[in-house]
This record gives structure tokens, sequence and C-alpha cells, in this order.
């Protein structure tokens, strides 16, 4: 497809540069269409429209380096290259096992218009529900690329309203999210989510970041928005090459309402397939820990008196999960390292030197005599030189030892990653600093990774890099948290605001599972502080964001004291067949529908804001002629979470059928939670 550039060739008569034609591509629906072409100045750009209508108008494509010219000016269009893709493949676990792959790509070069010319290729893919396109750079004689800037923009059409957190602040992911209108964000994070006046849903974000730096949004003007990169280490380039490369793929979703926002599988799409073959070895589960405790303030990571990682403490934590189902006994506070200063330091880390009062080796085994694992915990306080240089011999013993999943984290404010050189190949130089969105980061998460699956153990990461899809290619990748998670609850009243929760949905978790961690049942902190949440919300939370290793975090005497809540948290799955979102919108609430993967229950539930609100569910997903049995917990009357009322929790059982409405009441900061199970 091709279409004549009329009034730009008129315009532009007589100049090199002047574009005849332009390349378009549409969705395989045909409503999305993108046009790829050079401008009068030979500006590589693009445009979206979505039926006919301006959604992404006139944005550029174009870099800066530290040691050449800007790639920008003065390209023209040298070929294209067309394909078409109607496929599907499957998850070894996710939110839905099958995931449909159809679009349409459309790869343009652009050459140079200069003696010795410089060449790049942008690929785009078109899906129904949105667009990818990346830049790809070819083997060239230099060496190396150092990319300072990438200038990529974003200009949205109409205008609306933006659900961002500040990039380039102290505070890396870990922010409530703001409302504003687009032209009132500053520099986001993605996925950053709009909505437009019309009602379009869109979403901004990236695909497969590998050995690049991470993109954040920053506006220029009005709505206009460019990619701005995350610094390089050690004050660097952004982004240094070798020989051929492509950029991560910059996303947008484009969904009629909040559900094909959510339902969309955009980024893990343009991810490579799984390269780990086999990883039927991880088990989606839940887990408990010896963490809500120091988290709170009862229990120290440090040794001394209040030591949480004790022996005794452990072997506790471990009966209760054999005796209740959990797979999974996180221990944070195990190893040498803590007792000093770790919070953005991290010199002291020993990842295979357990404290005295914590028998490893014997808690490991005696784990596993009882059907439960250990969780591992390594956190680096962002000093990644002190874990690289034991990581090898710290993930061989968790793997020798049956430990199959570990946690970790880089707890150091945005820029204080601690790194000895600027790129993952060089040798140590001394301290480099770099960020937890930078090119280093970014390559020392996946060697983490990958010396991990060699291991057989899975991964998640706290003060991560922001999930961009790779646990399609990697699926030991398993949660990550790089959002402000339930912790935060623990510190002061009401610290995750009502609203927090059904607005991850909407954004953070459009990136891929996080490591919430729900199932708080006291719905308190630290010193009795109260949480924005009632104890139905608590178990709505497993329903909404999505991990396949969730958190039961309370601990373990506040989960027994709640029998009829425990009850839900261990029947309800954490890997599912089918993943619909019934009811919900951005910042307001989510209701989801979920069909477990291994067995024909259907669950359904999710959370809400400040706003009491009566949702009606069509239970039109269930199986024809089959009578279910649904299992309610829900928010009692006058619960709200302003008030010890937050504790008001109301049961229910009823028969259900496909076709039905389930009628459920949302208190103020309430949630629902639904088993539904075919009868015999
Ligand atoms: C912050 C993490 O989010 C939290 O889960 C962890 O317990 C602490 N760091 C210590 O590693
Ligand atoms: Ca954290």
């Amino acid at each position: 497809m091709r279409r004549a550039g009329l009034l730009a060739a008129l315009l532009c008569a007589g100049s090199p540069q002047a574009a005849a034609w332009a390349a378009t591509v549409a969705s395989p629906d045909g409503r999305i269409v993108v046009t790829v072409d050079a401008d009068n100045e030979g500006i590589p750009f693009y445009e979206v429209s979505l039926v006919g209508k301006p959604l992404i108008a006139r944005s550029q494509i174009a870099f800066n380096f530290t040691d050449e010219d800007p790639l920008r000016r003065g390209l023209k269009v040298e070929g294209e290259k067309r394909a078409q893709t109607d496929t599907r493949w499957e998850q070894p676990w996710g939110e839905r096992q099958w995931v449909a792959d159809k679009h349409n790509e459309l790869a343009i070069t652009f050459v140079e218009n200069r003696a010795d010319p410089r060449r790049v290729t942008v690929r785009f893919r078109v899906f129904d529900d949105g667009v990818g396109f990346r830049t790809e750079f070819p083997q060239r004689a230099k060496p190396e690329t150092r990319i300072a800037e990438e200038l990529t923009e974003f200009t949205i059409a109409a205008p609306g309203t933006a659900w961002w957190i500040q990039a380039g602040d102290w505070n890396r992911y870990e922010q409530i999210y703001q409302q504003t209108p687009i032209d009132a964000v500053s520099m986001a994070h993605t996925p950053m989510t709009i909505r437009t006046a019309d009602g379009t849903h869109l979403s901004f974000h990236e695909a497969a970041l590998v050995d690049y730096s991470g993109m954040w949004l920053q506006r220029l003007t009005g709505q206009k928005f460019r990619a701005h990169l995350s610094p390089g280490a050690g004050g660097a380039a952004r982004v240094v090459r070798k020989g051929a490369f492509d950029t991560p793929w910059r996303t947008i979703r484009i969904a009629p309402d909040a559900a094909g926002l959510v339902e969309n599988d955009l980024e893990l799409n343009l991810n490579e397939p799984n390269k780990l073959g086999d990883v039927s070895w991880f088990k989606p589960a839940k887990y408990i820990g010896i963490w809500w405790g120091m988290i709170s303030g009862k229990w120290s990571w440090a040794q001394g008196p209040q030591h949480g990682a004790t022996t005794a403490r452990t072997k506790e934590y471990i009966d209760f999960a054999a005796k209740h189902g959990f797979r999974g006994v996180l221990v944070e506070g195990w190893n040498y390292g803590w007792d000093g200063n770790w919070f953005g330091n991290g010199r002291d880390y020993s990842f295979t030197k357990p404290y005295p009062d914590w028998d490893l080796e014997g808690l490991a085994a005696y784990a596993k005599r009882k059907g439960v694992r250990l969780i591992g915990h390594h956190e680096t306080g962002g000093n990644i030189e002190v874990y690289e240089r034991q990581l090898a011999d710290a993930m061989k013993l968790y793997g020798d030892l049956g430990i199959d999943v570990v946690k970790t984290g880089y707890v150091a404010d945005a820029g204080g990653i601690i790194s000895c050189n600027a790129d993952i190949a060089q040798p140590c130089a001394g301290q480099v600093m770099a960020w937890h969105d930078g090119q280093r980061q970014v390559q020392h998460h996946l060697r983490v990774v990958e010396e991990a699956a060699k291991n057989k153990v899975a991964v998640n990461p706290h003060e991560p890099v922001k999930d961009t899809g790779l646990r399609r290619t990697y699926p030991n990748w398993v949660a990550r948290e790089g959002a402000r998670g339930m912790e935060y609850n623990a510190w002061s009243p009401f610290s995750n605001g009502p609203d927090h929760e059904p607005t991850l949905v909407y954004t953070r978790m459009l990136s891929g599972p996080m490591d919430y961690t729900p199932g708080v049942l006291s719905v308190t902190g630290g010193n009795g502080v109260p949480m924005a949440s009632t104890v139905a919300k608590q178990l709505g939370l497993y329903l909404a964001i999505y991990s396949p290793i969730q958190m039961a975090a309370d601990f373990i005497e506040s989960l027994a004291a709640h029998p009829r809540e425990l009850e839900f948290i261990k029947a309800v799955p954490a890997d599912w067949a089918e993943s619909r979102l019934v009811a919900g919108e951005v910042g307001d609430f989510a209701i989801f529908a979920r069909k477990d993967r291994n067995s024909p229950d259907w669950y359904v539930g999710g959370v809400n804001d400040a706003t009491a609100r009566t949702v009606e569910v069509k239970l039109d997903f269930l199986d024809p002629g089959k009578s279910y049995r649904a299992t309610i917990w829900k928010d009692g009357e006058g619960a709200t979470y302003e008030t010890d009322a937050r504790h008001r929790i109301a049961y229910d059982t009823r028969t259900v059928r496909k076709g039905d409405t389930l009628t459920l009441w949302l208190a103020p900061g309430g949630g629902a939670a639904v088993r539904l199970q075919p009868g015999k």
C-alpha cells in the first residue's frame, strides 16, 4: 500500500528530500493505519490513525550520538518489506494459556542522502489492538554505536487524561499515580495510560528491553512526548552497542475501553519466544514469609534480639505452609550483610553465608520433606558489583538446595546502583554509578535471570527495571515489584490510597506480573496504622493483580485468625487459562473473571476505589448447561476503609448458571472474591 504524499510533493517540488510516496500498513481489521515516511527535510516520521481519525500525529524517529552526527535529517526511504502473521503460542504460565499473534508488518529502510550514508530500518507491527515499532541498526564499519539520546516522538492527537508516575526523580517506581490532563504530564515512566476525550484507551510502553536503556516519556510541549533514555552508567552515552542491534519496541496499546487495554498481549507478542525450553520446574504457587514482621518493624533483618530469620521461626512458617498448602516460605535477613548500612550500599552482603541462628541447609531439607520450598532472598542494596561477584555461587547454592525461587532487591535511590563498569563485558574500573533502568542494570537483570535459569531458579526482583514482556523469552523471570507495593501500608496510615490498586491494574500491571504481596488480613500496618482497604479487598487483590507467585503477606497468626478468608487464599490459583476484565474503569475499580488453568473453576472479583458502587457481572463465560456453586467473600454491610468497619466482611453461597447476573456491592476501599465450582 502506497499513497501519494501529494501535498508534500507539491510543497517541496525540487527539494532532493521531498517525499513523493508514503507507505502505510493497517491492522488486520483495517481500523488502525500507520503511515511512515521521511518529511521534506528528510526526517523519518510515522503517524497512526484509528478508523480514519488521527491518533498519533506526525512524530519523528531520530537519534543523537556522543561521537557522530545526529541521525535525523536528510534521510529518504530506500526500500520496504512486508509480512503478515496469524498464529498463536502457549504460555508456560500466565493470565492466559494461549496468546493470539495476528499482525501486519512493514519494515522501511531509510538511507542518508550523503557520501558514506548511514542506514536504519524501522519495523512496524500493527495489531488490532496496538502498534509496535523499533529501529534496527545494521552492522557497519564503526565498531560501536554510542547513543546520546533517542529522539523518537509520540504526539497524541486528541486531548485526554493521563495516569502516570514521575521518571527521573529519586524514587524509582514506588509512587502514587498522578491523574492529570495529558498536557500536564512532565517526565513519565512507562507504561503511561491515556484515555482520550472520545473514550479511546492508550498505553505507551516498550517491549523487549534488552541491552538498552529504559525509555521515559518527556513531554515537550502540548501533547507531544519524546523518548528520554535513562542515563548511562558513569555518565557515558546512554546506550553503547557493538555491531548490529535493535532498539526495544516502542509500543502503543489502542483499545475502545478499559477491558481492551487490559486483555492485550502486545508487548508479549513483540518479545522473542521462550529461550529456556522446558520450564515446568517452575511451579506457579502461593507463599508466605518471614517478611511482614520486618516491614512492620516488629522484627529485624539484622542480627540481634529481634532477628526475624531464626531457625525456630522458619520451622513454624514451614509447618504452617505445609498445613495450608502454601508451596513457598520466603525468608529475608538470613545472610550476612544486614547489620550495618545496607540501604543503598550493600558492600557487606554475603549471598552464601547464613547468620549463625539460621540453618540454611537443615531448613531447606526440612521444608522439602514437608512438600514446601524455601524462597531465597538476595538484597543487594543496589550494589551489583558485590552481587555479580557472588552470583554464580549464590545461584548454585540455591539450585543445589532445591530453593527454586529467589526474590532479589535493589534498595537504593534512583541513580544509586553501584557497579564497577559501565558495560557488563568491561573489566572492573572502580566505582561507577548507574540507574535502575539504565543499560547497565538492564544487562545485570538478564545476567541474574540467565544464571538463575542454569540452576532451575526463578527470579522475582524488587526495585527492578520495569517489565517489558521478557517473561516470554525467559519464563523464569516470574514477577517483579516495580511499583508501590503493599509494604507502604505498613509505614503510614492509608499510605496506598483506595485508588492505588484500581489504578495499578490499568498502568503498572500492563507491563507484567507484580509481586504486590496481598493478603494482609489484619488490614493493619506497623504500630496499628490503618490501611485503605477492607478485608474483602485483600482477597480481591489476588484476582486484580496477577502474579504466578502470590504471597499471603500477613503474619501466620493473623492468617490463622481469619479461617474463612484463608480458605479463599488457599483455593485461589496463581495460574490461569483465561482472564477477562468483566467490569472496570481506569483508577476506579477492576473486576476480573479468571478461569483456573488446572480445574474447571472460575473466579470473579477485584478491587474498588473510595466510591461505593454496585457492579453487575454477567456470567456469560460459564459453560452452558452446568450449574455452579458460587462461594462469595464480600464487603459486609456498612464496610468502609475509613473506619474500623474495614474489618466487616460477609459470606454467601448461591447456585448460578451461564447467563445469570452476579451483583456485587463494593465498599469504599472495598473488594470482592467469588469462587465458581461446577456441580457434579
Ligand atoms: C524492599 C522490598 O520491596 C521489600 O520487599 C524487602 O523486604 C526490602 N526491600 C528488603 O530487601
Ligand atoms: Ca520496594
